[in-house]
C-alpha cells in the first residue's frame, strides 16, 4: 500500500514538508509506503477551462501535473499539504489540483482518486488554517474520497521547520493522521478481501441548474 503526498510549497524542505514527513514516519511504522511529490518553485499553469483534457490528462505538458496524475492511479491514499498564504492555500497547489482533478474527471469520474482516502495538511505562522483546510478538502468531496481526520484539525504552526518541530500538538496531530490513514487503508483492503465491492455510483444526471 502506498500513500502519495503532495507538497504545495515552493520550499522543498520547509514547514509543510516537515509536517508531511511526520505523517509519513507513522505510515512506515504501520507498513504503508509513501512518497512526497514536490510541486517545487517552478511556474505552475492555472486551468484555462479549455476542456480539451483527454484520457484523464491535461493538455499542458510543461509542468508536473500529468506526472502526478500518473502516480495517482497507482496510489492507495493521498495527503495534500500546503502553506497558508493570506488565509488560503498556496496559489500553486490550487492551480495544480484544479488541473489534476478536472482532467481526471473525464476518466470514469476521477478514476485516479475515487474511493481512496485523503487528508489535507496545512502549515501557517498563525492564522487562516481552517479556511485553507476547507478549500483543499473540497476536492475529496466531489471525487468520492473519504476524508482522514485526526485529533485536532490537520495543521502545524511555524515559519521554519524548527518552529514546526517544537509544535508538539501539531506533530501529534500529524502522527494521528498517519495512524488513521493506515487503519482506513487496511480496512478497505480487508473489505475487498471479504467481497465488499466498490460502490456502483450513479452518473446519469448532470443538471447544470435547477429548472421549474
Ligand atoms: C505570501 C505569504 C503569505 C502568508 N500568509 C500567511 C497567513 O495568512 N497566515 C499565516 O499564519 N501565515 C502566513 N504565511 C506564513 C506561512 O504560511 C508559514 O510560514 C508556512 O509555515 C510556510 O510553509 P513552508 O515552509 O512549507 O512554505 C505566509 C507566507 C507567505 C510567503
Amino acid at each position: 500500500m502506498k500513500v502519495l503526498m503532495l507538497n504545495g510549497s515552493s520550499n522543498l524542505k520547509g514547514c509543510t514538508y516537515t509536517a508531511l514527513e511526520e505523517v509519513g514516519k507513522v505510515l512506515l511504522e504501520e507498513g504503508v509506503d509513501y512518497e512526497i511529490f514536490q510541486i517545487g518553485p517552478k511556474p505552475v499553469r492555472d486551468c484555462i477551462g479549455c476542456r480539451k483534457c483527454r484520457d484523464g490528462r491535461c493538455v499542458f505538458t510543461d509542468d508536473a501535473v500529468n506526472e502526478f496524475v500518473e502516480k495517482a492511479y497507482e496510489a492507495d491514499g493521498f495527503v495534500f499539504g500546503s502553506p497558508v498564504y493570506f488565509a488560503h492555500p498556496s496559489g500553486r497547489i490550487l492551480s495544480f489540483l484544479d488541473r489534476a482533478f478536472y482532467c481526471n474527471s473525464s476518466d470514469e469520474r476521477y478514476r485516479a482518486f475515487k474511493y481512496k482516502p485523503g487528508a489535507v495538511v496545512v502549515s501557517a505562522r498563525r492564522g487562516g488554517t481552517t479556511a485553507s483546510l476547507d478549500a483543499i478538502q473540497k476536492y475529496f468531496g466531489i471525487a468520492q474520497m473519504p476524508t482522514v481526520g485526526s485529533t485536532y484539525w490537520n495543521m502545524v504552526h511555524g515559519q521554519n521547520p524548527d518552529d514546526v518541530r517544537k509544535d508538539e500538538e501539531g506533530l501529534q496531530t500529524m502522527r494521528n493522521i498517519g495512524r488513521n490513514m493506515a487503519w482506513m487503508l487496511k480496512c478497505f483492503e480487508a473489505g475487498k478481501q471479504n467481497g465488499i465491492m466498490l460502490p456502483n455510483s450513479e452518473l446519469s444526471y448532470a443538471t447544470n441548474f435547477i429548472r421549474q
